[in-house]
Protein backbone atom coordinates (compact mmCIF):
# COMPACT_ATOMS: atom_id res chain seq x y z
CA UNK A 1 0.00 0.00 0.00
CA UNK A 2 1.25 3.59 -0.57
CA UNK A 3 0.19 5.99 1.88
CA UNK A 4 0.04 9.45 0.16
CA UNK A 5 2.61 12.39 1.75
CA UNK A 6 1.62 15.57 2.42
CA UNK A 7 -1.94 14.71 0.64
CA UNK A 8 -3.63 17.69 2.42
CA UNK A 9 -0.97 20.45 2.66
CA UNK A 10 -0.53 19.55 -1.62
CA UNK A 11 -3.86 19.65 -2.81
CA UNK A 12 -4.72 22.78 -0.11
CA UNK A 13 -1.69 24.49 -1.91
CA UNK A 14 -3.09 24.14 -5.16
CA UNK A 15 -6.02 26.19 -4.60
CA UNK A 16 -7.90 24.03 -6.93
CA UNK A 17 -10.98 25.15 -9.53
CA UNK A 18 -13.95 23.18 -10.06
CA UNK A 19 -13.55 23.95 -13.63
CA UNK A 20 -9.66 23.50 -13.80
CA UNK A 21 -7.51 21.63 -15.95
CA UNK A 22 -4.99 19.96 -13.48
CA UNK A 23 -1.92 17.91 -13.95
CA UNK A 24 -0.47 15.18 -11.99
CA UNK A 25 3.19 14.88 -12.77
CA UNK A 26 3.44 11.36 -10.51
CA UNK A 27 0.39 9.26 -10.33
CA UNK A 28 1.70 6.42 -8.66
CA UNK A 29 -1.78 5.06 -6.58
CA UNK A 30 -3.27 7.88 -7.63
CA UNK A 31 -3.73 9.15 -4.13
CA UNK A 32 -3.11 12.79 -4.98
CA UNK A 33 -4.87 12.30 -8.45
CA UNK A 34 -8.07 10.98 -6.97
CA UNK A 35 -8.32 14.01 -4.49
CA UNK A 36 -7.45 16.10 -7.27
CA UNK A 37 -10.73 14.80 -9.67
CA UNK A 38 -13.25 14.91 -6.49
CA UNK A 39 -12.42 18.72 -6.68
CA UNK A 40 -12.72 19.17 -10.50
CA UNK A 41 -16.58 18.18 -11.55
CA UNK A 42 -16.05 20.45 -14.50
CA UNK A 43 -12.61 20.55 -15.11
CA UNK A 44 -9.83 17.76 -16.46
CA UNK A 45 -7.01 15.76 -14.98
CA UNK A 46 -3.71 14.88 -16.89
CA UNK A 47 -1.87 12.21 -15.16
CA UNK A 48 1.83 11.30 -15.89
CA UNK A 49 3.64 7.86 -14.82
CA UNK A 50 6.22 5.71 -16.36
CA UNK A 51 5.22 2.64 -14.62
CA UNK A 52 2.52 0.37 -16.03
CA UNK A 53 2.06 -1.50 -12.71
CA UNK A 54 1.13 1.78 -11.10
CA UNK A 55 -1.12 3.40 -14.43
CA UNK A 56 -3.23 0.05 -14.63
CA UNK A 57 -3.99 0.12 -11.04
CA UNK A 58 -4.69 3.87 -10.47
CA UNK A 59 -6.88 3.63 -14.04
CA UNK A 60 -9.37 1.69 -12.06
CA UNK A 61 -8.89 3.53 -9.42
CA UNK A 62 -9.76 6.91 -10.69
CA UNK A 63 -12.32 5.43 -12.59
CA UNK A 64 -14.59 4.57 -9.60
CA UNK A 65 -14.26 9.03 -9.31
CA UNK A 66 -15.44 10.19 -12.59
CA UNK A 67 -13.99 10.17 -16.64
CA UNK A 68 -12.43 13.65 -17.23
CA UNK A 69 -8.99 12.09 -16.83
CA UNK A 70 -6.07 10.98 -19.26
CA UNK A 71 -3.48 9.24 -18.16
CA UNK A 72 -0.10 9.33 -19.97
CA UNK A 73 2.34 7.02 -20.29
CA UNK A 74 5.44 8.76 -20.14
CA UNK A 75 8.30 10.17 -18.21
CA UNK A 76 7.55 13.52 -17.51
CA UNK A 77 10.34 15.13 -19.18
CA UNK A 78 7.83 15.14 -21.80
CA UNK A 79 5.19 16.65 -20.48
CA UNK A 80 5.51 19.82 -22.95
CA UNK A 81 5.69 17.42 -25.55
CA UNK A 82 2.51 15.20 -24.23
CA UNK A 83 0.55 18.32 -23.45
CA UNK A 84 0.83 19.97 -26.73
CA UNK A 85 -0.18 16.90 -28.95
CA UNK A 86 -3.09 16.75 -26.64
CA UNK A 87 -4.28 20.12 -27.62
CA UNK A 88 -3.52 21.36 -24.32
CA UNK A 89 -1.20 24.77 -23.88
CA UNK A 90 -1.87 26.27 -20.38
CA UNK A 91 -2.76 24.53 -17.38
CA UNK A 92 -4.46 25.95 -13.84
CA UNK A 93 -2.60 23.17 -11.31
CA UNK A 94 0.58 20.83 -11.77
CA UNK A 95 1.92 18.70 -8.78
CA UNK A 96 5.42 16.50 -8.34
CA UNK A 97 5.25 14.25 -5.68
CA UNK A 98 9.05 12.85 -6.45
CA UNK A 99 10.58 9.51 -6.23
CA UNK A 100 9.41 6.07 -6.15
CA UNK A 101 6.03 4.60 -4.43
CA UNK A 102 6.20 2.04 -1.45
CA UNK A 103 5.12 -0.57 -3.59
CA UNK A 104 7.94 0.00 -6.21
CA UNK A 105 9.94 -0.04 -2.83
CA UNK A 106 8.28 -3.38 -1.78
CA UNK A 107 7.52 -5.44 -4.53
CA UNK A 108 11.15 -7.61 -4.29
CA UNK A 109 11.31 -8.47 -7.46
CA UNK A 110 12.04 -4.52 -8.65
CA UNK A 111 15.03 -4.56 -6.77
CA UNK A 112 14.89 -1.29 -5.06
CA UNK A 113 14.80 -2.65 -1.61
CA UNK A 114 18.59 -3.41 -0.24
CA UNK A 115 16.33 -6.07 2.32
CA UNK A 116 15.35 -8.79 -0.25
CA UNK A 117 17.36 -10.50 -2.38
CA UNK A 118 16.24 -9.60 -6.28
CA UNK A 119 18.05 -8.86 -9.51
CA UNK A 120 19.70 -5.82 -9.57
CA UNK A 121 16.88 -3.81 -11.56
CA UNK A 122 15.49 -0.50 -9.99
CA UNK A 123 13.88 0.86 -13.24
CA UNK A 124 10.91 2.80 -12.48
CA UNK A 125 9.78 2.05 -15.83
CA UNK A 126 10.29 -1.74 -16.74
CA UNK A 127 9.99 -1.25 -20.80
CA UNK A 128 13.72 0.93 -20.20
CA UNK A 129 16.55 -1.14 -21.41
CA UNK A 130 19.10 0.30 -18.73
CA UNK A 131 19.44 -0.79 -14.98
CA UNK A 132 21.08 -1.23 -11.39
CA UNK A 133 22.76 -4.58 -12.78
CA UNK A 134 24.16 -1.72 -16.22
CA UNK A 135 25.44 0.63 -13.86
CA UNK A 136 26.84 -1.73 -11.23
CA UNK A 137 28.93 -4.34 -13.87
CA UNK A 138 29.86 -1.15 -16.13
CA UNK A 139 30.53 1.99 -15.05
CA UNK A 140 33.89 3.08 -14.21
CA UNK A 141 35.34 2.74 -11.00
CA UNK A 142 35.52 6.61 -10.99
CA UNK A 143 31.90 6.97 -12.54
CA UNK A 144 30.66 4.81 -9.55
CA UNK A 145 32.29 6.71 -7.11
CA UNK A 146 30.82 9.87 -8.42
CA UNK A 147 27.87 8.70 -8.50
CA UNK A 148 27.87 7.09 -4.87
CA UNK A 149 29.06 10.09 -3.50
CA UNK A 150 26.81 12.57 -5.59
CA UNK A 151 23.92 10.90 -5.09
CA UNK A 152 24.28 9.26 -1.80
CA UNK A 153 26.05 11.30 0.09
CA UNK A 154 27.95 8.22 1.33
CA UNK A 155 31.27 9.13 2.85
CA UNK A 156 32.36 6.10 1.76
CA UNK A 157 31.50 6.20 -1.92
CA UNK A 158 35.47 5.61 -3.36
CA UNK A 159 35.47 2.00 -1.33
CA UNK A 160 32.72 0.97 -2.17
CA UNK A 161 33.35 1.55 -5.79
CA UNK A 162 36.57 -0.14 -5.14
CA UNK A 163 35.29 -2.93 -4.21
CA UNK A 164 32.61 -3.10 -6.57
CA UNK A 165 34.88 -3.63 -9.49
CA UNK A 166 36.97 -5.67 -7.41
CA UNK A 167 34.26 -8.24 -7.25
CA UNK A 168 32.71 -8.00 -10.60
CA UNK A 169 36.07 -9.10 -11.95
CA UNK A 170 35.86 -12.36 -10.44
CA UNK A 171 31.99 -12.88 -12.17
CA UNK A 172 29.32 -10.09 -12.57
CA UNK A 173 27.35 -8.75 -9.53
CA UNK A 174 23.86 -10.21 -9.99
CA UNK A 175 22.04 -9.25 -7.11
CA UNK A 176 20.66 -6.58 -4.26
CA UNK A 177 22.16 -8.76 -1.97
CA UNK A 178 25.40 -10.14 -3.47
CA UNK A 179 25.24 -6.03 -3.89
CA UNK A 180 24.76 -5.42 -0.01
CA UNK A 181 27.65 -7.62 0.84
CA UNK A 182 30.07 -5.48 -1.07
CA UNK A 183 29.08 -2.13 0.67
CA UNK A 184 29.19 -3.67 4.23
CA UNK A 185 32.64 -4.67 3.71
CA UNK A 186 33.48 -1.18 2.61
CA UNK A 187 32.46 0.52 5.47
CA UNK A 188 34.14 0.53 9.19
CA UNK A 189 32.19 -1.10 11.70
CA UNK A 190 31.11 2.01 13.58
CA UNK A 191 29.41 3.48 10.30
CA UNK A 192 26.98 0.45 9.85
CA UNK A 193 25.01 1.18 13.19
CA UNK A 194 22.56 3.54 13.03
CA UNK A 195 20.92 3.06 9.74
CA UNK A 196 20.99 0.61 6.64
CA UNK A 197 24.49 0.53 5.23
CA UNK A 198 23.29 0.10 1.94
CA UNK A 199 21.03 3.13 2.47
CA UNK A 200 22.81 5.58 0.58
CA UNK A 201 24.64 3.55 -2.51
CA UNK A 202 21.44 1.79 -2.91
CA UNK A 203 19.40 5.68 -3.30
CA UNK A 204 22.33 6.64 -5.32
CA UNK A 205 22.29 3.88 -8.33
CA UNK A 206 18.15 4.36 -8.43
CA UNK A 207 18.47 8.20 -9.03
CA UNK A 208 21.16 6.92 -11.71
CA UNK A 209 19.09 4.41 -13.09
CA UNK A 210 16.49 6.41 -13.73
CA UNK A 211 18.48 9.77 -14.89
CA UNK A 212 16.03 11.17 -11.62
CA UNK A 213 18.29 14.18 -10.90
CA UNK A 214 19.08 15.34 -14.84
CA UNK A 215 16.05 15.46 -15.41
CA UNK A 216 14.70 17.47 -12.93
CA UNK A 217 15.47 21.48 -13.26
CA UNK A 218 14.16 21.51 -17.01
CA UNK A 219 11.03 19.13 -15.74
CA UNK A 220 10.10 21.74 -13.27
CA UNK A 221 10.96 25.11 -15.72
CA UNK A 222 8.69 23.17 -17.95
CA UNK A 223 5.66 22.79 -15.37
CA UNK A 224 6.13 26.62 -14.62
CA UNK A 225 6.18 27.38 -18.25
CA UNK A 226 3.09 25.75 -18.42
CA UNK A 227 0.65 27.71 -15.88
CA UNK A 228 -1.72 30.24 -16.93
CA UNK A 229 -1.50 33.03 -14.48
CA UNK A 230 -2.97 32.30 -11.59
CA UNK A 231 -2.10 28.71 -12.06
CA UNK A 232 0.00 26.77 -9.14
CA UNK A 233 2.90 24.47 -9.15
CA UNK A 234 3.87 22.21 -6.24
CA UNK A 235 6.23 19.90 -5.45
CA UNK A 236 6.77 17.10 -3.04
CA UNK A 237 10.77 16.20 -2.42
CA UNK A 238 12.57 13.24 -0.32
CA UNK A 239 16.15 14.50 0.23
CA UNK A 240 18.31 17.01 0.03
CA UNK A 241 19.79 16.77 -3.78
CA UNK A 242 15.79 17.07 -5.05
CA UNK A 243 15.04 19.75 -2.95
CA UNK A 244 17.57 22.26 -3.80
CA UNK A 245 17.29 21.64 -7.32
CA UNK A 246 13.52 22.58 -6.88
CA UNK A 247 14.56 25.65 -4.50
CA UNK A 248 16.93 26.64 -6.68
CA UNK A 249 14.37 27.02 -9.73
CA UNK A 250 12.31 28.42 -7.47
CA UNK A 251 14.41 31.11 -6.58
CA UNK A 252 15.46 31.91 -10.13
CA UNK A 253 12.02 32.52 -11.04
CA UNK A 254 10.45 34.38 -8.31
CA UNK A 255 13.52 36.90 -8.12
CA UNK A 256 13.73 40.26 -10.14
CA UNK A 257 16.44 40.45 -12.68
CA UNK A 258 19.79 41.06 -11.07
CA UNK A 259 19.91 43.98 -13.96
CA UNK A 260 17.55 46.28 -12.62
CA UNK A 261 17.64 45.12 -8.58
CA UNK A 262 17.26 48.13 -5.88
CA UNK A 263 16.00 50.42 -9.03
CA UNK A 264 13.35 53.03 -7.77
CA UNK A 265 10.73 51.98 -10.99
CA UNK A 266 11.38 48.59 -12.18
CA UNK A 267 10.01 48.37 -15.85
CA UNK A 268 7.23 45.83 -15.62
CA UNK A 269 9.08 43.35 -18.37
CA UNK A 270 11.71 42.99 -15.84
CA UNK A 271 9.78 41.82 -12.69
CA UNK A 272 9.32 37.84 -11.94
CA UNK A 273 6.39 36.21 -13.33
CA UNK A 274 6.18 34.06 -10.50
CA UNK A 275 5.58 34.10 -6.33
CA UNK A 276 6.55 31.85 -3.61
CA UNK A 277 3.27 30.22 -2.20
CA UNK A 278 5.08 29.70 1.29
CA UNK A 279 8.31 31.45 2.38
CA UNK A 280 8.92 28.38 3.74
CA UNK A 281 8.93 24.06 2.57
CA UNK A 282 6.36 22.36 3.91
CA UNK A 283 7.47 19.66 6.09
CA UNK A 284 5.28 16.85 7.71
CA UNK A 285 2.96 17.12 10.88
CA UNK A 286 3.74 15.32 13.62
CA UNK A 287 0.55 13.30 13.44
CA UNK A 288 1.94 12.11 9.74
CA UNK A 289 5.01 11.56 10.71
CA UNK A 290 3.98 9.00 13.27
CA UNK A 291 1.74 7.17 10.56
CA UNK A 292 4.01 7.52 8.19
CA UNK A 293 7.91 6.79 8.27
CA UNK A 294 8.22 7.25 4.80
CA UNK A 295 7.30 11.05 4.93
CA UNK A 296 9.87 12.46 7.43
CA UNK A 297 12.24 13.73 5.03
CA UNK A 298 9.50 15.14 2.85
CA UNK A 299 8.89 18.83 2.14
CA UNK A 300 6.51 20.81 -0.38
CA UNK A 301 7.39 23.62 -2.14
CA UNK A 302 4.41 25.75 -4.22
CA UNK A 303 4.72 28.47 -7.21
CA UNK A 304 2.31 31.19 -8.16
CA UNK A 305 2.75 32.87 -11.84
CA UNK A 306 1.41 36.24 -11.27
CA UNK A 307 1.77 37.82 -14.56
C1 LIG B 1 5.98 8.98 -4.80
S1 LIG B 1 5.17 8.16 -6.07
C2 LIG B 1 3.68 9.09 -6.31
C3 LIG B 1 2.58 8.69 -5.41
C4 LIG B 1 1.27 9.38 -5.67
N1 LIG B 1 1.34 10.79 -5.51
C5 LIG B 1 0.18 8.82 -4.78
O1 LIG B 1 -0.29 9.52 -3.90
O2 LIG B 1 -0.19 7.66 -4.97
C6 LIG B 1 6.07 8.63 -7.47
C7 LIG B 1 5.57 8.04 -8.78
O3 LIG B 1 6.10 8.84 -9.82
C8 LIG B 1 6.62 8.02 -10.83
N2 LIG B 1 7.74 8.76 -11.40
C9 LIG B 1 8.89 9.12 -10.79
N3 LIG B 1 9.66 9.80 -11.64
C10 LIG B 1 8.98 9.90 -12.81
C11 LIG B 1 9.26 10.49 -14.07
N4 LIG B 1 10.41 11.12 -14.31
N5 LIG B 1 8.33 10.42 -15.03
C12 LIG B 1 7.14 9.76 -14.81
N6 LIG B 1 6.84 9.17 -13.65
C13 LIG B 1 7.74 9.24 -12.65
C14 LIG B 1 7.03 6.73 -10.17
O4 LIG B 1 6.95 5.67 -11.09
C15 LIG B 1 5.99 6.62 -9.04
O5 LIG B 1 4.89 5.85 -9.45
Amino acid sequence: MHISVLLKESIDSLQIKEDGIYVDCTLGYGGHSSEILKRIKRGYLFAFDQDQEAITFSQEKLSQIGTNFTIIKSNFVNLKEKLAELGVTEVDGILFDLGVSSPQLDEKERGFSYHYDAKLDMRMDQESNFSAYDVVNSYSEKELARIIYQYGEEKYASSIARNIVASRSVRPIETTLELVEIIKKSMPEKAKRDKHPARKTFQAIRIEVNHELDILESSIKDAASYLKVGGILSVITFHSLEDRIVKNVFKGLTEVDALVKGLPNIPSNYLPNYELVFSKAITPSSEELEKNNRSRSSKLRSLKRIR
